[in-house]
């Protein structure tokens, strides 16, 4: 059994996080559940900051808040002195509501609207992650209509994908993100941008893909960046005053993977930008990251009650839980995996394998396939392990399910930082055929 955070197994042999009884929890505010470790949110914040501190580099730690937006999470990445990156209307609407810092935030997307732009102006939110070249002209013409200006990043794609241990060079233009740095579309926008009277063009942005095990793609994808950024202060006397080298860093949802510290990922991409920034004779950029998965995935856990269950002789026992894709999707997009214990029964011998189904109508919604388990029973508390990133911020409300709640625990302390849906919530947006039309 791996624990992460606080999360530890008390003297009644119940799993316990954040100094709290997770059967407790359950009994108070019901299951499905999500639990989140503030504990370790904050160690893992202040992992990211410590290491740029320490080794002097003026940065910025974006988290990103489509792992899981919600106010109290804004809340807490302000408290931990993040910056924030939002990628829509909706995400900039709970900063707002958090009452977040806008010039600490940016602003991301592939599809911005002229909307979202205007309200992310009217906010003043610090800098727009420009994403196409239909974006900046429209970005332009709002500023002026606003009579305002904005600061960006431009988004580029170096040709490096990243994924856990691998990373290719593509140098492909074949994503729907971004400028190509190879094929002349980003120096292009960078040419237009510094053209533009109401753009401050502040540097570059890439993101090369998530749960990523290796510094090799960061450190590829920085030195793509800057042999490029030679090129362009020689021909357009531009300097890039920030390097945002964008999130992806892994974490641990099982065995299999082994993430590196927080801080070796930084320190890494630290020692390299400095590196080509000395070798090119430019200076040291800003360096921006925007991690979300590795702030908050392993301190979020999602708490079951089993219900069912169904052997199927000599293939599997499945047994089924009172959620499912409805509150984690992950397993059933792309088949992530993940650990969980009997939380009531933590500290007896697994006894047998079981898959663990979800409740929706859907054969393809299994939580976890063959997990070794005690002998398991109804009414027990199912705790599966690295919720918390993309899982409540992907719920759903496939077949109706209300989606859970979401419940803060940190030093013996809960709060509730989400209620629970309701049915009138699921049905608050439907209107009836039957109403009378009004002439
Ligand atoms: C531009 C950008 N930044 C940051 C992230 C966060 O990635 P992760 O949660 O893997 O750290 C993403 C994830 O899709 C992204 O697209």
């Amino acid at each position: 059994m791996h624990l992460n955070g606080t999360s530890k197994v008390n003297n009644k042999g119940h799993l316990e996080i954040g100094g709290l009884d997770t059967i407790e929890l359950a009994e108070q505010f019901g299951t499905p559940l999500y639990v989140y470790d503030v504990s370790l949110i904050r160690e893992r914040a202040r992992g990211f900051k410590q290491t740029f501190d320490k080794l002097g580099v003026t940065a910025q730690v974006a988290y990103a808040s489509k792992a899981f937006s919600t106010i109290a999470m804004v809340q807490l990445a302000d408290e931990e002195g993040l910056s924030l990156d939002v990628v829509s209307g909706g995400e900039l609407y709970t900063a707002l509501a958090a009452e977040f810092p806008t010039d600490r935030i940016h602003f991301h997307g592939n599809n911005k609207s002229k909307e979202e732009l205007e309200m992310a102006l009217k906010h003043g939110v610090g800098c727009i992650v420009v994403d196409n070249f239909y974006e900046l002209e429209l970005l332009q013409s709002i500023c002026e209509e606003m009579e305002t200006n904005a600061k960006i990043l431009l988004r580029v794609t170096p040709g490096v994908e990243a994924h856990t241990h691998e990373y290719i060079t593509t140098g492909q233009a074949d994503s729907k993100f971004g400028f190509d740095l190879q094929n002349g579309q980003a120096e292009k926008a960078m040419k237009a941008a510094l053209q533009f009277s109401k753009i401050e063009l502040l540097g570059l942005h890439c993101h090369i893909g998530s749960q990523i095990f290796e510094t090799a793609g960061f450190l590829v994808a920085a030195q793509k960046i800057f042999e490029k950024l030679n090129e362009w202060k020689e021909s357009y006397a531009f300097e890039s005053k920030v390097l945002n080298l964008g999130g992806g860093f892994g974490i641990r949802y099982t065995n299999e993977d082994q993430p590196l510290p927080a801080g070796q990922y930084v320190e890494e991409i630290i020692e390299e930008v400095q590196r080509q920034a000395d070798h090119f004779a430019m200076n040291m950029p800003e360096i921006w990251i925007e991690p979300g998965r590795s702030l908050v995935g392993d301190a979020g856990s999602t708490l079951y009650k089993i219900g069912s269950s169904k052997d199927v002789p000599s293939i599997r026992k499945y047994i089924a839980v009172d959620g499912g894709m409805s509150d984690n999707i992950r397993p059933a997009l792309y088949q992530a995996r993940y650990e969980a214990i009997l939380a009531n029964k933590a500290l007896e011998k697994a006894e047998e394998t079981v898959s663990v189904a979800g409740k929706c109508c859907e054969s393809g919604d299994m939580l976890i396939w063959d997990i070794p388990l005690p002998k398991s029973d109804h009414n027990d508390l199912l705790a599966v392990f690295c919720t918390g990133a993309y899982g409540y911020a992907m719920a759903n409300n496939y077949n109706r399910i209300p989606r859970p709640p979401v419940v803060f625990v940190e030093n013996g302390e809960a709060k509730l930082v989400v209620r629970r849906e309701t049915y009138e919530d699921l049905i608050r947006m439907d209107l009836s055929i039957k109403e009378k039309i009004n002439n």
